[in-house]
């Protein structure tokens, strides 16, 4: 008895062993595909949304990913947030114009970034330049589309090259103002926008915000004669590591009442310096109770979500749009997609010339912001339509 139970286990061993063997074999087998494709790419929308589909949720995998990101759902018109909803579009990356058509229901703002306003040279005046951006029949169409949500276009107008001392020459002279307030507002009307989306406060670094909150509400009062939305770009009112920001709860409070909405730049709170998630919840959530603690203008405030990432590297890295991302993934279909809880963001991590970790949103992310904008009252701000992947706007 104790000899066969002995050998039977040597048969065993042997057996277990040819196994490992065997399959160490036909990994290595040149001629055995190392991937089955079990996958196809839908190239056409589905009746049923991503929610349906069971698609938003914290396990997911590069097959997931690839096989659906751009089979948003054909009920385009149902909406999901009832808070404001701000859209920009970029020219450089143009399918966010076709966004704009077809889930025109979804949004209550576009801001094409097209416009900037430049002190001219040595003169007394303001020139408004990147109107050959502009594009009427696109604008029409977006328009004629949204029966519902009735869009409204704002498009972005960055003060471009204004050094310290164009800034000092505006906040000291009364004429300046009047003349800047007078080409906005001629440029808006001229173009048939509905509005502008102002950004200039980060650029003064948050030095003079006084002078910069005096001409803001003449330039407000100006608009507002004319019946045009005025929102302002902020920055966070807090960074990593606790350090204040640019744009404190003070400023909120003296701009409320003379601003529209405010669009508020809750990304790139991680970096090629300290890489990490590119906007942790937490700290979303906090900045909106710095600038709003007792809740009074939370539809004022549109929450920024990124429809960016970043793949991170050992030489840096930076960020990546929508298409990159999906290339990264055909590449790499085994990746392991990890939730990190304290973030609430997926990322991966791959092999190219060294370790790369890929921070990109997914559906469950973008849920989740969404949902902490419900709970908090604000509305939304995505930058931007062209980056993003076309089943995010089935959470929308
Ligand atoms: C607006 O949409 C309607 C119905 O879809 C269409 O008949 C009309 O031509 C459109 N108008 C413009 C200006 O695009
Ligand atoms: C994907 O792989 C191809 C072929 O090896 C390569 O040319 C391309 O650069 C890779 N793309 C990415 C994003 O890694």
């Amino acid at each position: 008895m104790e000899l066969r139970q002995h050998l039977l286990a040597i048969v065993l061993l042997i057996f277990v062993h040819l196994q490992n063997f065997d399959c160490t074999l036909s990994k290595n087998d040149p001629k055995k595909p190392k991937s089955k494709s079990t996958f196809t790419i839908k190239v056409d929308p589905q009746e049923e949304t991503v929610f349906e589909r069971e698609l938003v949720k914290v396990q997911t995998s590069a097959k997931e990913i690839l096989s659906d990101y751009n089979a948003y759902s054909t009920k385009t018109n149902e909406r999901r947030v009832d808070k404001t909803v701000l859209g920009y579009i970029t020219p450089w990356n143009g399918h966010g114009y076709d966004v704009a058509k077809i889930f025109a229901n979804k949004f209550d703002l576009i801001s094409p970034v097209w416009l900037q306003v430049t002190p001219t040279p040595g003169g007394k005046g303001y020139v408004m330049t990147g109107l050959h951006d502009v594009d009427k029949n696109w604008m029409t169409t977006v328009k004629n589309k949204s029966t519902q949500s009735k869009v409204k276009m704002v498009p972005r107008l960055l003060f471009d090259r204004w050094s310290g001392q164009d800034y000092a020459r505006l906040f000291k002279e009364k004429d300046r103002v009047w003349e800047l307030s007078r080409v906005i507002s001629e440029s808006i009307k001229k173009n048939g926008f509905d509005g502008i989306v102002m950004e200039a406060w980060s650029q003064l670094g948050g030095q003079h915000s006084s002078e910069m909150i005096k001409i803001i509400g003449h330039l407000a009062n100006h608009l507002r004669e004319s019946k045009f939305i005025f929102v302002l770009v902020i920055p966070p009112p807090i960074y990593h590591g606790n350090a204040p920001g640019m744009f404190r709860h003070e400023d909120f409070i003296r701009l409320v009442d003379l601003i529209d909405y405010f669009s508020l730049m809750t990304y790139d709170y991680s970096s090629s310096q300290r890489p990490g998630p590119n906007s942790p919840i937490k700290w979303v959530k906090k900045c909106v109770e710095i600038l709003d603690p007792e809740s009074k203008h939370r539809n004022q405030i549109l929450l920024g979500l990124n429809f960016y990432g970043n793949d991170y590297s050992i030489n840096g890295g930076g960020p990546i749009v929508g298409s990159q991302y999906i290339d990264i993934l055909k590449n790499h279909t085994s990746v392991k997609f990890q939730w990190d809880d304290n973030s609430q963001e997926h990322f991966f991590e791959y092999k190219n010339q060294g370790r790369h970790t890929v921070f990109y949103p997914s559906l469950y992310s973008i849920e989740q912001r969404i949902r902490l904008a419900a709970k908090l009252g604000t509305g939304i701000s995505i930058w931007e339509l062209g980056q993003g992947l076309d089943y995010f706007y089935d959470v929308l």
